[in-house]
């Protein structure tokens, strides 16, 4: 079992002794709803059964040790719960700091430091929420080490907090909250604006959902995430001015198509249907899933790709790539990418019997055209955090 790997490498680090814990939280996959969440709209994304595990024990001074098995070459990083301040070399600790700091903020103070071991099976830089699960595993922690009264939709808004205000990300709630929320065989129907959600069942029987990872690392990605969020801003102050409405995601079509128009620039135009559109495609979708209607569900996903290429333009060469293939092979139901963009990976519904195929011929098409292999995940969808020792 992976956590007591987790466990002995943290004796091996940190020495034993004590009252070590491990927890895990997991990576999330969004099936549908992308670029919706900072635009009001709905979202569909569900908890995976991999994501980060992590080793902790409390400490007798104010000292922060991290220590993180994909990075091991970093070492054993240290801080200070008196000095939570975000530091470049501080490296991927600036996650778990972010979360003490925003529990800080919000009035909740941890009274000692802490040794932290993480690993994480999510591949790094993935698009599958690697550090929205590290937020979500800190606050989990802080929750369970130190009795703090939080629910795990707080902690979704905890670490939302800490992305945006410590890390530097004007993230949406997505991904903090599927991982929270998250529930073994089912998606999360969130609405984005009230935070109202359902549970939907996956229920695919002959089919897998298969996730095809790029391995372009999104890299110039976060600034461009920005710079998205903030079209769509403008774009909706532009459409004040001709309705009244708070967020993208209360427009039908129909109310888009009549008002675009004041929409001055065209690149906003496309940023703002995409966001309408996607929202309203996300809805049908989730009613397409009710009546068992998963060939709809595919097709929704398919057109959902189309707009994030075309008129969102966070698709790139790669993804296009890995999409645009599997949509060719037989038994594909439906196929998109997933998360931020810019990089990362693609969702994909298979049928059960086309899997290895479609493994096969996606991961050669993409080593042809990109250059470098792709990797292919047939994953489950899991709960969300949990103590395991
Ligand atoms: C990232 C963000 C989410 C969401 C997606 C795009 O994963 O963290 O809040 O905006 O991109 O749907």
């Amino acid at each position: 079992m992976i956590e007591n790997d987790v466990l002995a490498k943290f004796k091996e680090v940190f020495g034993d002794g004590g009252e070590i814990g491990v927890y895990f939280a997991p990576g999330r996959v969004n099936m549908i709803g992308e670029h919706t969440d900072y635009n009001g709209g709905h979202v569909f994304p569900c908890a995976l059964t991999i994501g980060t595990y992590g080793a902790v024990r409390k400490r007798t001074d104010k000292k922060l040790r991290f220590y993180s098995m994909n990075f091991e070459k970093l070492g054993v990083l240290e801080s200070s719960i008196e000095e939570l301040k975000p530091e470049k070399e501080a490296e991927w600790t600036n996650y778990p700091k972010g979360v003490m700091w925003a529990f800080a903020e919000k009035g909740m103070k941890a009274d000692c430091g802490l040794d932290l071991l993480l690993f994480g099976n999510i591949p790094n830089g993935s698009g599958l929420s690697s550090s929205a699960s590290v937020e979500v595993l800190t606050g989990y922690i802080l929750k369970d080490l130190f009795g703090f009264d939080v629910t795990n939709q707080d902690l979704a808004l905890i670490g939302q907090f800490s992305e945006r205000n410590f890390n530097g990300v004007n993230c949406g709630i997505m991904d903090q909250f599927a991982i929270a929320m998250g529930k073994e065989g089912h998606a999360i129907y969130l609405d984005t604006a009230t935070l109202d959600y359902t549970y939907a069942p996956i229920e695919l029987k002959d089919a897998k959902i298969v996730i095809s990872c790029s391995n372009k690392k999104r890299g110039l990605g976060d600034s461009k995430y920005n710079e998205r969020r903030s079209e769509c801003e403008t774009a909706l102050a532009e459409l004040q001015n001709v309705i009244k409405i708070a967020a993208l995601g209360e427009l039908t079509k129909e109310q888009f198509e009549a008002h675009k128009d004041a929409i001055k620039d065209e690149v906003r135009r496309k940023r703002a249907k995409h966001a309408v559109y996607e929202n309203q495609r996300t809805i049908q979708a989730v009613n397409a899933l009710k009546n068992n209607d998963v060939a709809l569900f595919g097709k929704l996903m398919n057109e959902s790709h189309v707009s994030l290429r075309d008129d969102y333009e966070v698709t790139g060469k790669e993804l296009d790539t890995l999409v645009e293939k599997a949509w060719e092979i037989d038994g594909v139901i439906g196929s998109r990418m997933t998360g931020a963009g810019f990089g990362g990976c693609t969702v994909s519904i298979v049928k059960n019997d086309a899997v290895d195929t479609f493994i096969k011929e996606v991961g050669d098409a993409y080593k042809k055209e990109i250059g470098y292999e792709a990797d292919f995940y047939v994953v489950e969808i899991g709960d969300g955090p949990k103590k395991l020792i």
